[in-house]
């Protein structure tokens, strides 16, 4: 159900889910100060309580209601990118509801860049827990449909198709910045803006809402060089594949990628969402280049990889 930027309001402000556009990814939206409703967006989308919620702010000076012991650098970054696809991860304010943070001592923040959404912000005067709207380990949503089917009978801020279209990235400023998650700010346009490097863990293990396995359409799908790719075209035809080269008429779907990575994020999750729905047996994808700005996009596509 389409809703307005009013009835989204009185919604959350009674404790309700509403899903709300953001640039990056759409939100399954609570008002952070409900403790009822942040399990509610836990059990709504079967996500382990262990993983820990973004918290999205209507403005900078709110960071203080959240966030304690704000080192220089996070007010740096976010001068620079807020609103925008940028979550810092800071020491957590002590009245915040430890389920929002899977009670971790940190607490994980942003302003989103979507007008709808910074107008419901501004209006509820508080902030919401968004994680990404859909059910855990499956395809995040770039449309309001996207949403809708996913969900039954839940209330949406239709804000349009997200114009970044893969999450936020993530930098952890407790201690040596950290790079939690690549996104769509890429690590040379952090690092020019802090004036130092950050560190980039290899393998991130064990970090909460990280699993090897996410973001994953329902059928298999394999992230192939291009030669594989075409060998394996070979005796294939019933599949759908994600490409740079062109059309190849004998394949059941053939998508040429975008050669901009991005186009590319932008289409990323629609384009899996649609071709999981069609009669192929799997998905295979071209790898996209391994160096920035497509290393987001390839965090994403070896996620959702058998
Ligand atoms: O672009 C985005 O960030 C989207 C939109 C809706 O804003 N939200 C999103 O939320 O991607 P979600 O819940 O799907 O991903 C949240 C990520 C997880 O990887 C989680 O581990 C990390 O944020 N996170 C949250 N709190 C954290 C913390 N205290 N320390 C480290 N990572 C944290
Ligand atoms: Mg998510």
């Amino acid at each position: 159900m389409i809703v307005t930027v009013d009835t989204a309001l009185q919604r959350l402000n009674r404790g309700e889910l509403v899903a709300i556009p953001t640039e990056t990814v759409y939100g399954l939206a609570a008002k952070a100060t409900e403790a009822q409703a942040i399990e509610n967006v836990f059990a709504t989308k079967g996500r382990p309580s262990t993983h820990p919620l973004i918290v999205h702010l209507p403005n900078l000076e709110a960071i203080h209601e959240w966030a304690i012991d704000i080192p220089e650098s996070a007010y740096t970054l976010a001068n620079a990118f807020w609103p925008g696809p940028l979550t810092l991860v800071l020491p957590k304010h002590p009245q915040v509801l430890s389920s929002i943070t899977a009670h971790k001592p940190t607490i994980a923040l942003r302003i989103p860049n979507h007008p709808l959404t910074l107008a419901l912000l501004n209006k509820l005067n508080s902030a919401v827990v968004a994680p990404s709207a859909n059910r855990y380990g499956q395809i995040s949503p770039t449309t309001a449909q996207h949403v809708e089917n996913a969900f039954d009978d839940i209330a949406v801020l239709d804000g349009g198709p997200c114009t970044l279209g893969i999450e936020s990235t993530i930098v952890q400023l407790t201690d040596k910045p950290l790079l939690l998650r690549q996104g769509s700010l890429t690590l040379s346009t952090l690092t020019n803006v802090l004036g130092s490097p950050l560190d980039v863990p290899t393998e991130i293990v064990n970090m909460p809402g990280s699993d090897r396995h996410h973001y994953a359409p329902k059928k298999p799908l394999y992230l192939l060089e291009q030669d594989a790719l075409l060998t394996m075209l070979k005796t294939r035809k019933n599949v759908s594949v994600i490409s740079f080269l062109p059309k190849q008429h004998d394949i059941l779907d053939w998508v040429q990628a975008p050669n901009t990575a991005f186009e590319y994020a932008q289409k990323l999750y629609s384009l899996l969402h649609e071709l999981d729905k069609t009669a192929s047996d799997c998905i295979l994808v071209e790898k996209p280049p391994v160096r920035e700005p497509w290393l987001a996009i390839l965090d994403r596509l070896e996620r959702a990889a058998q």
